[in-house]
């Protein structure tokens, strides 16, 4: 009975790696997803109740275990390297023609590439041992990379257990993880109609997953890798060329590019990289170029590397994709500050594999700049980001109309701003008066790095502030479950799921409070710098501009519109509303403000009998003063021990306050104690 259940169980894993890899690996499926399902729930209940027999590399275990506190630090033990970037044909040729010149001991020998894209993804290396993934980092600088092996092990494309069994004892494996831009756009627009976050492009994406401490939002991302080469191998085997390589990865199970091809010469090499040029738009995934490395592992061994890069491989680097069409429209969007951007609609057109439809404008001095009009003709590229930019007019300006900066706020009606000597034109309104200023308020406010309100979309947003339900952002801890049950496509689950993150929401930070104010030109770094500081709100809402600059990277202009932020009523009551309905954050160590001595310059001199200088400091610092090394006019006190010399004269010259060794003692017990 027992070996009946092992034997089924086996049976079951073989089988479903098979199909995994027939799906996700080869392309080519072999059976109906519905057949997929009935294996994989039949291994699900058979170990269910065998719960003994449950293996890690079973096809079940992909998203196992709890969410880590943090990623542990891999040493790669070949480093991962870069590539050296050549852009034209002769560059290519000038890099051939130093690998013939290295090599140039054996005369006429052969020089053959492997050539395949440059995908734009992230570098991961893969360890396998006796057949198992046993760890999977990203490349970090190189040397030291992050252990990600949880979140790699959802990837359906990488095997948990290699096939066949004449893989080396332990080896290491490279390649690309990336997104696909069919997935990309599909995950893009589920996450849109379900309020969740979009990703800002395949690269960031693909980033961005593989960095989550929870396996589980790496294993909901449509991660894909395609494996391109060996980093180190143990045991007997080893290859001769990096195709020979290539193709018994694939043996292993592995999933490699099939674009990846043997080029016999210079010329071969040109020819490859012109038709994937050609066919880059069709391609299923982003690239920047195409990696060319020489093909025999020896000859590679005999090139060698520069300091971080090998002379064996180039990335040949495509220029940006550029493609011609028609501005049909100007519309003039109005953002969270008022700040209104023209936007271009443009006739649809494929470019950089996408279709794009829209253009951003920045302001009426790039309209200016361009020379744009209505119905011009626009060279137009996408560089990585979903949002391309108009380059150029190609027809020299001569569109039917001229693009007016409206006199009127599109969305509320306010006389528009365009203040002399300034770029952005702005609403007149208060940011609560007016609503898309309300809509972009309330989705800074519950963005992820601000109040990271889980399911409060833009769709949400734009349908609460347009049945009036919330006006600001304290309105939307005031929701109720039924009112927003009734709203289109909501439903009581969705609403109490949202009521849920709301309620969650109100636990926060200080830091995160105050970037999700979305004051002007107060960042996540500021708003951390401002928490630090300050410590809580209140030393914060009543500090004077001057109080403000002291902050480190608050300059003028940042001092002046936090002033003006908490010098407006209407914002002060938000404040107070939105602590009377719940937010709050534990009280954070003022790192400064609140010390004795902050704002204090000190600096020691002469030897101190009770502790060594070095800790002295350490006191002092810890005290919230700064220790210079000299003194000047700027110079709060010295603190002199025996023997003081030129220090000490210097503070007797400038007037300096001098204290000695007893009274800084009396100090240090005196703050101790209080
Ligand atoms: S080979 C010695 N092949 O490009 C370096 N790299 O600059 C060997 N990349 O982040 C790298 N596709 O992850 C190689 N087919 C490919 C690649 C590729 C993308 C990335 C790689 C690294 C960067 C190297």
């Amino acid at each position: 009975m027992a070996n009946k259940v092992q034997a089924r169980l086996d049976e079951l894993r073989r089988l479903i790696r098979r199909h995994d890899h027939l799906y996700h690996v080869l392309d080519a499926p072999e059976i109906a997803d519905a057949e997929y399902d009935a294996l994989f729930d039949e291994l699900v209940a058979l170990e269910r109740k065998h719960p003994g027999r449950v293996t890690d590399d079973s096809p079940t275990q992909r998203v196992g275990g709890t969410p880590l506190p943090e990623f542990a630090a891999v040493t790669h033990e070949v480093a991962m390297l870069s590539l050296e970037k050549v852009a034209t044909a002769a560059e290519l040729a000038e890099w051939h023609g130093r690998c013939l010149g290295r090599l140039q001991d054996e005369t006429d020998e052969a020089l053959a590439f492997c050539c395949e894209p440059k995908i734009d993804g992230v570098a991961v290396a893969l360890i396998y041992a006796d057949g198992r993934l046993a760890l999977a980092a990203t490349r970090g600088d190189g040397r030291t990379g992050e252990d990600i092996t949880a979140n790699v092990r959802t990837l359906p494309s990488v095997p948990l257990r290699l096939q066949g069994d004449r893989a080396p004892p332990r080896f290491e494996v490279r390649g690309e993880i990336y997104i696909s831009k069919q997935d990309f756009e599909a995950f893009n627009e589920r996450a849109k109609a379900a309020g969740e976050r979009t990703l800002v492009n395949p690269r960031n994406g693909a980033a961005g997953s593989l960095r989550q401490l929870d396996p589980k939002v790496t294993a909901s991302r449509p991660l894909k890798m395609y494996c391109y080469g060996l980093g180190w191998v143990e045991g007997s085997w080893r290859p001769q060329t990096q195709m020979e390589a290539l193709q018994r990865l694939a043996a292993w199970g592995l999933r490699t590019n099939p674009e990846a091809k043997l080029v016999k010469d210079l010329a071969a090499c040109q020819a490859y990289l012109n038709d994937i040029e050609q066919r880059r738009n069709v391609l299923a995934y982003d690239i920047d170029g195409v990696v060319v490395k020489v093909n025999s592992l020896d000859q590679q061994r005999r090139l060698g590397a520069v300091t971080r890069r090998p002379r064996w491989a180039v990335a040949y680097k495509y220029p940006a994709e550029e493609a011609a069409t028609r501005v049909l429209e100007v519309e003039f969007q109005v953002g969270r500050t008022g700040a209104i951007t023209p936007v271009a609609k443009l006739a649809p057109v494929f470019v950089g594999g996408v279709t794009v439809s829209n253009a951003s404008l920045h302001n009426m001095g790039e309209i200016q700049r361009l020379g744009l009009r209505l119905g011009d003709l626009v060279r137009v590229r996408r560089a990585g980001d979903v949002i391309p930019q108009i380059l150029s007019v190609i027809n020299g300006g001569t569109g039917s109309e001229d693009i007016a900066l409206p006199s009127q706020c599109p969305a509320c009606g306010s006389p528009v701003l365009l203040p002399e000597g300034e770029a952005v034109a702005r609403c007149g309104a208060a940011a609560t008066l007016c609503p898309a200023q309300r809509k972009e308020g309330l989705q800074h406010y519950a963005s992820r790095l601000a109040m990271d309100i889980e399911g409060l979309g833009q769709k949400l947003i734009d349908q609460l502030v347009e049945t009036g339900m919330v006006k600001t952002p304290a309105d939307l801890y005031r929701l109720d479950a039924e009112a927003l049950a009734a709203l289109p496509r909501m439903g009581e689950k969705s609403a109490h799921n949202l009521l849920q993150a709301l309620s969650a929401s109100q636990s926060t930070s200080l830091a995160r409070f105050i970037y999700a104010l979305g004051i002007r030109e107060v960042g996540e770094a500021t708003a951390q710098n401002l928490a630090n500081h300050f410590g809580d709100l209140a030393p914060l809402r009543n500090a004077s501009a001057e109080e403000l600059e002291v902050v480190t990277d608050v300059g003028p202009i940042v001092a002046a519109k936090l002033a003006d932020y908490f010098n407006n009523p209407d914002n002060r009551a938000l404040l107070d509303d939105l602590i009377a309905e719940g937010v709050h954050w534990p009280p954070e160590q003022a790192q400064v403000a609140a010390m004795p001595l902050a704002g204090q310059t000190w600096v020691l001199t002469g030897t101190l009998e009770e502790m060594p200088r070095t800790e002295a400091k350490q006191k002092l610092v810890g005290l919230g003063a700064k220790v210079a090394g000299s003194v000047s006019k700027k110079t709060t006190r010295v603190l002199a021990g025996s023997d003081a010399g030129s220090k000490l004269a210097k503070a007797q010259e400038l007037g300096v306050p001098v204290m000695d060794e007893a009274a800084f003692l009396e100090l240090l017990r005196a703050k101790d104690a209080s």
